[in-house]
């Protein structure tokens, strides 16, 4: 299983956002994760596809974006044109997930489950057939720089003995020390974003978080 890294430019100074883009993808991530709020499923609101699409130009290393919102299939065609290769919603904001999965694949790109740390990992089970992703909330949705939960590890321990060979994403308080606890537990592909902002550069981030891999 081949282990990821996805920088979240969440934590960003978003004045400078190319240029902590063009550092993710100049030292070696795997994507760069997006985070859309909407002020709705979550209480912040964050950016939209406009802000993607402008760049998107950057290079070359694939987007996600984890919708945090509702009716997140009224905005699934604005991503994909906006240059998403995976879009990411929440099994919690849609009771038709199977149909909205099979609709993003039927428009080219990766479709991603998402699951808050209290929802029960059953709710995704059904939708495994269709997913290319499933994405285990570590922290409760809607902001950076929250503590890791280890309750959450149970739900990436259900879905990797559900689907052994599916990427399981973990998001929300990543670091060198949480990192190899999720992995151990069966995630594959890690999103951070106050770590990186910690670290003396993105950089030295993503270099730390790639030695934890082992
Ligand atoms: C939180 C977002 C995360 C966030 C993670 O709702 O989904 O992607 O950027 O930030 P850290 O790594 O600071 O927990
Ligand atoms: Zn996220």
């Amino acid at each position: 299983m081949r282990l990821q890294l996805a920088p979240s430019v969440l934590s960003c100074d978003l004045s400078r956002l190319a240029q902590a883009v063009a550092e993710m993808m100049d030292a070696g991530a795997d994507w760069i994760h997006f985070d859309v709020m909407d002020g709705q499923f979550v209480p912040p609101i964050t950016f939209g596809d406009q802000m993607i699409a402008d760049l998107r130009p950057i290079g070359p290393t694939p987007f996600e974006a984890h919708l945090m919102t509702l009716t997140p299939e009224r905005h699934f065609e604005a991503f994909v044109r906006a240059g998403c290769q995976r879009i990411i919603f929440h099994a919690e904001a849609s009771p038709h997930g199977a149909r909205l999965a099979q609709s993003l694949r039927e428009m080219g790109v990766q479709a991603g489950v998402s699951i808050n740390p209290g929802s029960p990992p059953e709710l995704v089970r059904p939708l495994l057939p269709f997913v290319d992703l499933v994405l285990v909330m570590t922290v409760n949705p809607g902001w950076g720089g929250q503590r890791f939960l280890p309750s959450a590890l149970e739900s990436v321990r259900a879905v990797r003995a559900w689907a052994p060979e599916l990427d399981i994403e973990v998001d929300g308080g990543i670091d060198p020390d949480t990192l190899p606890v999720v992995r151990e537990a069966g995630a594959n592909v890690f999103v951070a974003g106050s770590h990186l902002v910690r670290s003396p550069s993105i950089r030295d981030g993503l270099r730390s978080l790639r030695e934890a891999c082992g």
